[in-house]
């Protein structure tokens, strides 16, 4: 048996039907860029997520710098968010001119809500919480502390698709919600891809204008913008995955649960609450001292596994350049343990349990 840790193809094969359909139904009308179909995804989002406005952009990283644009940050300004997350949550950040301050993580991998006071500066405009894995963030706490600060809530939730908190969708409790579509999450599309959430009318007619070069009409620029357009066709293939996500997200749970259930004797499982929270385990992180040994183990029996992330944002060539040294003890120390297992609608009941077993397998013979 080998394992993939990411199996597109099974995914593609099962839906390909409904793919080609949506290929010849939006290539006969000829419509690819701002048509009907993208409108009709956003409406889905909307309803599907009961949230006011929902926008399809180019990607996440995209999306990100056109919200700090239309929330008019001056250079300099701050962006409080996390180290542990991929390198785009700091990258838009530093790519529109602001200045990331990264906090440490708790053991739930989220963002540590008790350290904000002290990072909190003149210049911080906006928290940004990366709901990691799409467990949410203590987003109770955070609401309080930007309320008190006046300060934005920006929630990446990239990998939190039809995660909750509380009964509400994540990405709409905050001031503006961040989805990627890109075909690693939990929810996507068949390629590049993001979506902007909101319930504030007011910034989504700056970002509608922003997406699509500031123009009112056809020739009427009324500001500068960019170009970061969901195209119709992955709109299309967006509404198709859009009918199957419920399924998929439990499927997820699911498969976290038995995980939890048979591996909490040896390792440190995911924290999460479902009395307060519903995550969908995009990921399902683990931990343990023995992770590097744990890899190859899984690696020579054919089990493929990642890091989510090998390398904190804090310690990339890149940031230190600009920003120096900071210390984050929680981020360092879980880089150093963290390891994803497979996890997927498309993983079969038999390799869930081979996975299981070999965990198991090299726990006990370390005894
Ligand atoms: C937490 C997080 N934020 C942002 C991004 C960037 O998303 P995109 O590739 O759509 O720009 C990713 C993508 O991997 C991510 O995992």
């Amino acid at each position: 048996m080998k394992i993939k840790f990411t199996n597109f193809s099974r995914e593609f094969l099962d839906l390909e039907k409904a793919f080609s359909k949506k290929l010849y139904d939006i290539g006969s009308k000829g419509q690819y860029v701002l048509g009907a179909e993208l409108k009709i995804f956003e409406n889905n989002i909307q309803k599907f997520l009961n949230v006011k406005h929902a926008l399809g952009v180019g990607n996440w990283t995209e999306g990100a710098v056109m919200v700090f644009k239309a929330m008019n940050y001056n250079y300099g300004d701050e962006i409080i968010t996390v180290s542990n997350s991929f390198i785009a949550t700091c990258g838009a950040i530093v790519y529109s001119g602001l200045k990331p301050k990264l906090v440490d993580v708790g053991n739930d991998m989220n963002i540590d809500t008790h350290l904000l006071k002290k990072i909190i500066s003149k210049k911080t405009k906006a928290i940004m919480p990366v709901h990691l894995s799409g467990i949410p963030s203590d987003l109770k706490t955070l609401k309080e502390i930007c309320q008190k600060n006046k300060l934005h809530l920006i929630e990446d939730a990239a990998h939190s698709f039809g995660a909750k908190y509380k009964n509400k969708f994540i990405g709409t409790i905050g001031d503006v919600g961040l989805f990627s579509l890109h075909p690693r999450k939990n929810f996507h599309v068949l390629g590049d891809g993001g979506l902007i959430v909101t319930n504030n009318s007011k910034l989504y007619k700056k970002l509608l204008l922003i997406r699509n070069h500031g123009l009112k009409s056809r020739d009427k620029a009324l500001i500068w913008g960019t170009n970061s357009r969901l195209d119709n066709l992955q709109a299309g293939f967006g509404n198709i995955m859009l009918n199957k996500i419920d399924k998929w997200n439990k499927t997820h749970l699911d498969i976290a649960k038995v995980y939890s259930d048979h591996l909490k004797k040896y390792l440190v499982i995911p924290k999460f609450d479902l009395k307060i929270s519903k995550p969908t385990f995009h990921q399902y992180i683990v931990r343990t001292k023995y992770r590097n040994e744990l890899r190859k183990f899984l690696k020579q029996n054919n089990i493929e596994t990642a890091i989510h992330y090998p390398i904190p944002i804090h310690r990339q060539e890149a940031f230190k350049k600009n920003f120096g040294r900071v210390q984050l003890p929680n981020t360092e120390k879980y880089a150093k343990e963290i390891l994803s297992l497979p996890i997927s609608p498309y993983l079969t009941n038999k390799e869930i349990k081979y996975i299981v077993k070999k965990i198991k397998e090299f726990f006990e013979n370390k005894h």
